[in-house]
């Protein structure tokens, strides 16, 4: 026969079919095993997880739900350990359709139930160690800790610290909160510290609106009667109507230092309030500190937030408040490429008075009014945004839009229902050398999503692309600078979520390659590699979404009769050692 031309993809892994099943399947030659599972012990004295269980306590010591963020802390801290570390893990959501029995709706769970949802979500920090090429949580470490909304407090820092409006019932001061919600993607800073955002958080509380002085701003973020979850019947801290101003506690990003498992996790206001899906930094070729966040809804925007101070790359100390204070700025994409930051500065253009802005707190509670006023321009729900350190460009998915009507600068298909990923291109050149606190970019699109095959998805990818990608949510840069992609939503279209990867320069550019399949139900999250770039660490979320604990359409990855389906995080190796991919 006729020898097929070799491959331009740098990528080593032969694709994987874009098939469902009720497992995981991974690129041949890779080991993909569960390393922790919902339910797991995290905190030394964790009883084990019994199916069908109803136990606050339990939960708030064993791994919680819906794992996302995954974020890979070398220790020592400041080392790069590819071998030992600590796994910061967030928890989104809860499924308590799939998590226990007769429930069609997360409404209908009783108090003792809502409790237990309550200590599922928020955050998990444990210990990893690779022995004998194998990955396994360290038991009975003296860092694993559980941050729940149940009794973590956090200090509320920044700008918006002690303003009237994050004054509340349990919390006069505006500078405490019990817990975190919602926690979807994140990042990590330099500084051994980690960035978990706070997305969906409207969807937890309930009352009407209109009775608070927040009507507006609720409005915007889409707080309403029609709560997601029976929280808000049983405590008042979700009740708008009883305890108003709670709701501007939430929305933030929040850091949190895994190395000190008594450390107080602070939510830092100056980088603006909206549904977070992350934060990543990079530190400038000027030791500036610039972190990027995309928030996660349809016609919403791009931030990016400079700190004041700059990063000092010899004491840790000295950087643990960076993100304390600096200025937030949204994007505005133009036509002609170009793409402009524009700051969110009280007194500064319509930020004024005369639009009801009293202070930069007003600005960073109402970051999404603000941004309006400034004409930020509106996108295709913004997900993970990642600046790519090896060629100094930043990365952003674009997951779909479902209400679009027309195209814009960025978002150009009318529908897209697939999403797409864009490059943005900070002034300066590659590498260390990308200006990232530069006010204008340039942007390209580098995948428009959907399949190849269909003419109606306008889909662009390299010609020879292995995979075809629907909507992009979260990433991983790999330290060849090659983007992975993970995908949410894509069974919409018969095909699994999951991993894909390609290159991001050279003549693989765009050449998409599926390397991790989700067991049904299940989207990818937390992509994240060891420094070495021998270990892949992946969260599998919501397996067997769309049934129920009673029929479930998996019951990955125990397969046990008695066992529910578990969101776990695997552990990704290749079989002879090396470098994923590499
Ligand atoms: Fe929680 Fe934007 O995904
Ligand atoms: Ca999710
Ligand atoms: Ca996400
Ligand atoms: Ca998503």
């Amino acid at each position: 026969g006729v020898a097929k031309a070799q491959s331009p993809s740098t990528l080593t892994f032969k694709s994987i079919p874009q098939k469902i099943t009720e497992t995981h399947a991974v690129a041949d030659g890779y080991d993909a095993s569960v390393l922790i599972r919902w339910g797991d012990k995290v905190v030394a004295d964790a009883p084990a997880f019994v199916p069908g269980q109803v136990d606050a306590n339990a939960q708030n010591k064993q791994f919680g739900y819906n794992c996302d963020y995954v974020g890979y802390m070398p220790l020592p801290v400041g080392s790069q350990n590819s071998d030992h570390g600590l796994l910061c893990v967030s928890h989104e959501y809860t499924n308590a359709e799939l998590m226990w029995s007769g429930l069609k709706d997360a409404m209908d769970a009783s108090e003792e139930q809502a409790l237990h949802e309550i200590a599922a979500h928020g955050h998990s920090v444990i210990e990893v160690k690779k022995t004998g090429g194998k990955w396994q949580v360290v038991d009975g470490s003296d860092y694993a800790r559980r941050i729940s909304p149940i009794d973590t407090e956090m200090q509320i820092t920044g700008p918006a610290a002690g303003h009237d409006r994050l004054k509340t019932n349990t919390d006069p001061t505006g500078t405490r909160v019990i817990g975190t919600l919602n926690n979807c993607a994140g990042g990590k800073t330099p500084w051994g510290t980690v960035l978990i955002a706070e997305e969906n958080f409207n969807g937890y509380f309930g009352g009407d609106i209109a009775k608070t002085s927040e009507e507006r701003n609720y409005k915007r973020l889409g707080i309403s009667q029609d709560s997601w979850y029976s929280w808000v019947k049983y405590f008042d801290r979700f009740n708008v109507e009883k305890d108003p101003n709670e709701p501007n506690k939430f929305g933030w990003m929040v850091e949190i230092d895994p190395y000190d498992p008594t450390s107080m996790p602070k939510k830092r206001t100056a980088l603006g309030r909206f549904k977070h899906e992350g934060a990543t930094v990079i530190i400038n070729k000027d030791n500036s500190v610039v972190a990027y966040s995309g928030d996660d809804q349809r016609f919403d925007y791009l931030y990016k937030f400079i700190a004041a101070n700059k990063y000092n790359p010899n004491d840790r100390a000295a950087n643990m408040d960076l993100l304390e204070n600096g200025t937030l700025f949204v994007a505005q994409f133009h036509e002609d490429g170009s793409l402009d930051w524009m700051p969110l500065i009280f007194g500064e253009g319509p930020l004024t008075a005369e639009n009801d802005f009293h202070s930069q707190a007003d600005v960073l509670i109402e970051a999404r009014r603000a941004a309006d006023l400034l004409g930020a321009t509106q996108m295709d729900r913004p997900e993970d945004v990642e600046p790519n350190p090896v060629n100094g460009k930043v990365y952003v998915m674009l997951t779909n839009n479902s209400k679009r009507k027309e195209g814009n600068a960025a978002n150009p298909r009318a529908a897209n229902p697939h999403g797409h990923v864009l490059e943005l291109t900070p002034p300066g050149g590659r590498g260390k050398d990308a200006d990232h606190t530069a006010s204008r970019f340039t942007w390209d699109i580098m995948i428009a999503a959907g399949n190849p095959a269909v003419a109606d998805d306008k889909a662009v990818y390299h010609p020879a692309a292995e995979s075809w990608v629907s909507c992009p949510d979260n990433m991983a840069i790999d330290h060849r600078g090659r983007l992975w992609i993970s995908t949410d939503g894509a069974p919409k279209s018969d095909i699994p979520d999951g991993m894909h990867a390609t290159d991001v320069d050279g003549p693989g550019r765009a050449l998409t390659k599926f390397f991790f399949a989700c067991p049904v139900g299940a989207e990818m999250c937390g992509p994240e590699f060891t420094p070495d770039g021998k270990a892949l660490f992946l969260a599998v979320q919501h397996p067997a979404d769309g049934s129920s604990y009673d029929a479930p359409s998996t019951r990955w990855p125990d397969f046990q009769a008695a066992m529910p389906p578990r969101p776990s995080v695997v552990a990704v190796t290749k079989n002879d050692g090396g470098e994923i991919a590499g």
